[in-house]
């Protein structure tokens, strides 16, 4: 079963039964006033949006996880989200998405990364070998890019290879344009998202139902 809501999370997220997820994977508005370069703005993007956390945890299976996508100055403001919530923080995972980034570039080192909490409810142990703390996949770029924060459908594979087993629910709050839907779909797990913006939920149902049927290589490879 592979489903994607439009619609606000708060509301949505309450009709997923209590403890049936096994990841809650996550990239949420992190209250940056993020603006691309053609002007496109984040919605819910004031501040770092972290209301969500305790149905997240609800609905974290236990021995499951979160997995949230973060940035090193509101960090601060998830990590107390995620424990108030009831998880556990157990590391981070930093994704090195290769290039320059935005930024001051005067008085800012040029951001490379991108920061993932890690964080799990109840007793857990990973159902493979153990992952690496550091993760390298080039972010999308150009016109195959979807969403101006899209995240690569590659890195959500090996965040949900990593902590999930095939049958396993991932939900995603905050899909975007469906890069965890996706992997979900190539990866075998069953995948529920909810996405407040109808042209980014439209186009990350397009692009899950594409990968329908498609393993990791077929997809890659097309
Ligand atoms: C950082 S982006 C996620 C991008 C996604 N990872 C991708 O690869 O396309 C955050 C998303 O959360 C959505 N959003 C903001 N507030 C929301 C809410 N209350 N409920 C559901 N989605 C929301 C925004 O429209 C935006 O697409």
């Amino acid at each position: 079963m592979q489903r994607l809501v439009k619609g606000d999370a708060m509301i949505k997220l309450r009709s997923v039964p209590t403890e049936s997820a096994q990841l809650v994977l996550t990239d949420p508005p992190y209250g940056i006033g993020y603006q691309s370069t053609t002007g496109v703005k984040i919605k819910n993007d004031e501040r770092p949006f972290i209301w969500w956390m305790h149905d997240a945890h609800r609905i974290c299976k236990p021995g499951g996880g979160i997995l949230c996508f973060t940035r090193w100055d509101i960090q601060d403001s998830f990590k107390l989200a995620i424990e108030a919530a009831g998880f556990k923080i157990r590391s981070q995972v930093v994704w090195d998405k290769g290039g320059n980034g935005m930024g001051d570039c005067k008085t800012q080192f040029s951001p490379r990364h991108e920061l993932i909490w890690w964080a799990t409810k109840g007793k857990f142990a990973f159902p493979n070998e153990r992952p690496l703390s550091l993760i390298s996949v080039p972010k999308p770029r150009g016109n195959k890019r979807t969403h101006p924060t899209e995240k690569p459908v590659e890195l959500m594979y090996q965040l949900i290879e990593a902590t999930t087993r095939p049958g396993d629910l991932v939900v995603d709050p905050f899909t975007g344009t469906g890069a965890s839907g996706v992997a979900c779909t190539l990866s075998g797990r069953r995948f529920f998202g909810t996405e407040l913006d109808g042209k980014y939920a439209r186009k990350a149902r397009e692009r899950i139902a594409a990968a329908r049927g498609m393993s990791h290589d077929d997809y890659f490879n097309r």
